[in-house]
């Protein structure tokens, strides 16, 4: 490791954290055009199917994150590990399982939207990766850390969240239809998107568990995303669906 890389490690999460702050306020006036915004005007210019689309955007997650994994001198140390073994839980389902788990599903996302994912999850992977495995010291006493406890846990049961909610989503779909129907069961009794406050969990947890800048980043630009998303979602419901439920809040139960 040189000197100057925990310079250039720090200005990169300091730089994905300016632009999550832009993107937050940014998409409340313009919810990101795939799934149900997408228009077929083609304002976004070309798109590919939502299937190879995730494929795409998320495959930097699980190759460059295991290939700077691999390049750090703490891989073999208990902490790096089980972060490895959690990331990897996430993203081998988000870029190879859910894509499959989409079926013949027509729904489309602009290029665009592809290459910044991509650029994005490159350097989330960086970040991550590179901090768990090299620049960020775990003693072997970490693992039975109340911090590092208390982060997993909230990173598990977020990943339990985020599969549930979404496979209910899917399941609405299991007659082959584009038709979008209001969900019921599991944590859409409360809100809209438990799937969004799902990985928010996860990368909460992950951030606690971590204790880093890079791990914070990470959540921050996941909440910038997911927030403004799932108030479009909500609004969405009850702009399209006269019978939506009254009660069910938009992200957080009883909250918001
Ligand atoms: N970490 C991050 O920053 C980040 C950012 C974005 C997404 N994600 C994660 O990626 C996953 C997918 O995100 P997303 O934005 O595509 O989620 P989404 O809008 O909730 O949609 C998920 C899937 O369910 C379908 N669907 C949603 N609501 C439906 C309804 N009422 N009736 C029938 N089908 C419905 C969607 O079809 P359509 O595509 O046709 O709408 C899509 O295939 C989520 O788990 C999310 O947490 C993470």
């Amino acid at each position: 490791m040189g000197l100057i890389e925990p310079t250039i490690h720090k200005n990169i999460c300091l730089a994905l954290i300016a632009i999550a702050l832009v993107s937050f306020v940014m998409l409340f006036f313009v919810a990101a055009p795939y799934g149900r915004y997408h228009s077929q005007d083609r304002k976004w210019g070309p798109t590919v199917n939502s299937r190879l689309g995730w494929c795409l955007m998320e495959l930097p997650s699980v190759v460059v994150f295991t290939w700077i994994f691999c390049l750090g001198s703490h891989i073999s140390h208990a902490a790096p590990l089980i972060f490895f073994t959690c990331w990897q839980m996430h993203y081998i389902h988000r870029a190879l399982i859910f894509p499959l788990r989409l079926g013949g599903t027509q729904s489309r996302i602009p290029l665009v939207i592809i290459i910044l994912g991509f650029s994005f999850n490159g350097a989330n992977s960086y970040i991550n990766a590179r901090w768990i495995s090299e620049l960020g010291v775990y003693s072997s006493q970490w693992i039975t850390h109340p911090i590092f406890i208390c982060g997993i846990t909230i990173f598990v049961l977020g990943l339990i969240l985020n599969l549930q909610s979404d496979t209910i989503l899917l399941r609405l779909r299991a007659d082959s239809s584009a038709k979008y129907k209001i969900p019921h069961g599991g944590a859409f009794r409360w809100v809209s998107s438990p799937n969004y406050l799902g990985e928010m969990l996860e990368w909460l947890g992950w951030a606690i568990a971590t204790w880093s800048l890079s791990g914070l980043t990470f959540f921050l630009f996941s909440a910038a995303n997911l927030v403004p998303r799932a108030y479009w979602h909500h609004r969405w419901y009850r702009d399209n669906f006269p019978n939506y439920p009254k009660k069910r809040k938009c992200l957080i139960p009883y909250v918001y």
